[in-house]
């Protein structure tokens, strides 16, 4: 199997790993909900069905004119992004579009990169399409190859998965800390400006948690993007990902530790977004991730003002749960599949527990929708 494959096993190996989570660092723990004893509402009315929504963008200055797209949603979790790119990685992705499909939620795909260079990869979309019709799929590049890849290469790439829209991952910490990494990011800001004239889908920004400073989300305002997703430090860590992925006597693993707290909080993102917001009228969505473990952890960031909100690393565990995840991502053993119905009932289950989590929180906030949510002041001060 080539470098990339043994690599992508690896990430995905070493990102369940609990040393590669910066647990208990998101900020949430800070953030207190107000509970309120005499909701004027019955639980079952609680509603956190959102959508998404795009009002296309024909009146600005761009290239190709891009169509408004309304999806329903039956809630604002989302798969987020996570490659797969080899043989299990397909079955990874055929549970996870398969919840997608069934649940009405979006999922992100991991990076598209391999289907750059290699037009198999983006037949396994074919495959996952024919199990999933229906997902609502985002699709997914990091910003070094978008720098140096023609925007008609990246528009393949939406065309292959059938996107919704498309995700631009930013990580310098880890392409400067992977020994085969990229760490070239000059030019990126015009990059993303360069394809949202001609994306012909909504652009969203993601970091890969380490988050964004309110600088950046400044810097973002005027490029067109439709949303950024903050992405911040609190789960998967890719410093220490990568610094994993070599020996303890090497020097890149000594280098990653010293970074391996390194990054912007969840909350602290969140609040970044706020104060770049400040004088200066938000031109794009802002949705949260990393470290997101419950329905309670979504609700607050819902309240802290995020859209949508992304979940990793529990997503990948769920489809992979109850299966040896050592001998299932071993090249040699691809005859171990992943048990399909044994990964969709552990992706409902985990879905559940977090839709059941979220509204218990909207019901003891006294809030019934969403909007409620985002707009009553139920923030503990
Ligand atoms: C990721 N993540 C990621 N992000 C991205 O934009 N492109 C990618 O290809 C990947 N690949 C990937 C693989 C695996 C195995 C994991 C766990 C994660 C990052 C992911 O989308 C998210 O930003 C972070 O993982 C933080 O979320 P969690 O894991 O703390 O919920």
């Amino acid at each position: 199997s080539s470098q990339f494959e043994t690599r992508k096993r690896d990430h995905i190996k070493i990102a369940l790993d609990s040393r590669s989570q910066t647990e208990g660092q998101n900020g949430l723990d800070s953030i207190e909900l107000i509970h309120e004893a005499l909701p004027e509402l019955d639980y079952k009315e609680v509603d956190i069905s959102t959508s998404f929504f795009f009002s296309g963008n024909a009146s600005q200055k761009t290239h190709s004119k891009t169509d408004a797209i309304s999806l329903k949603l039956s809630s604002p979790i989302f798969i987020s992004s996570m490659t797969a790119g080899h043989e299990h990685g397909r079955q990874i992705n055929e549970a996870l579009a398969r919840l997608s499909d069934r649940r009405q939620i979006l999922m992100g795909v991991g990076s598209q990169r391999r289907e750059l260079n290699d037009s198999n990869a983006a037949e396994e979309w074919a495959q996952v399409r024919k199990q999933a019709p229906r997902a609502r799929l985002l699709g997914n590049i990091g910003i070094t190859q978008l720098i140096k890849t023609p925007i008609d290469k990246i528009q393949k790439l939406i065309e292959a998965t059938e996107a919704v829209a498309l995700f631009v991952h930013l990580n310098p910490l880890q392409e400067v800390l992977q020994p085969e990494g990229t760490p070239s990011f000059k030019d990126g800001l015009q990059a993303i400006e360069n394809l949202v004239k001609i994306a012909g889908i909504p652009v969203i920004v993601k970091e890969v948690g380490c988050g964004f400073s309110a600088e950046t989300l400044k810097r973002l305002h005027n490029t067109g993007i439709f949303a950024v997703d903050v992405s911040g430090k609190g789960g998967t860590h890719w410093g220490r990902v990568e610094g994993y992925r070599s020996q303890p006597e090497q020097m890149l693993y000594k280098v990653a530790q010293t970074f391996q707290n390194w990054g912007i909080s969840t909350v602290q993102s969140m609040l970044n977004a706020k104060e770049a917001a400040k004088g200066n009228p938000r031109s794009y969505e802002v949705w949260a991730s990393g470290g997101v473990r419950n329905g309670l952890e979504v609700g607050k960031l819902v309240a802290l003002g995020a859209q949508k909100v992304g979940i990793a690393k529990p997503f990948l565990e769920a489809a992979l749960l109850g299966q040896n995840s050592d001998q299932l991502l071993q090249p040699d053993k691809a005859e171990q599949n992943i048990r399909p119905e044994q990964a969709d009932q552990n992706l409902e289950d985990l879905l559940n527990r977090l839709e059941t989590e979220l509204k218990i929180t909207m019901f003891c906030t006294g809030c019934r929708t969403l909007q409620d949510l985002q707009t009553k002041p139920v923030i503990q001060a």
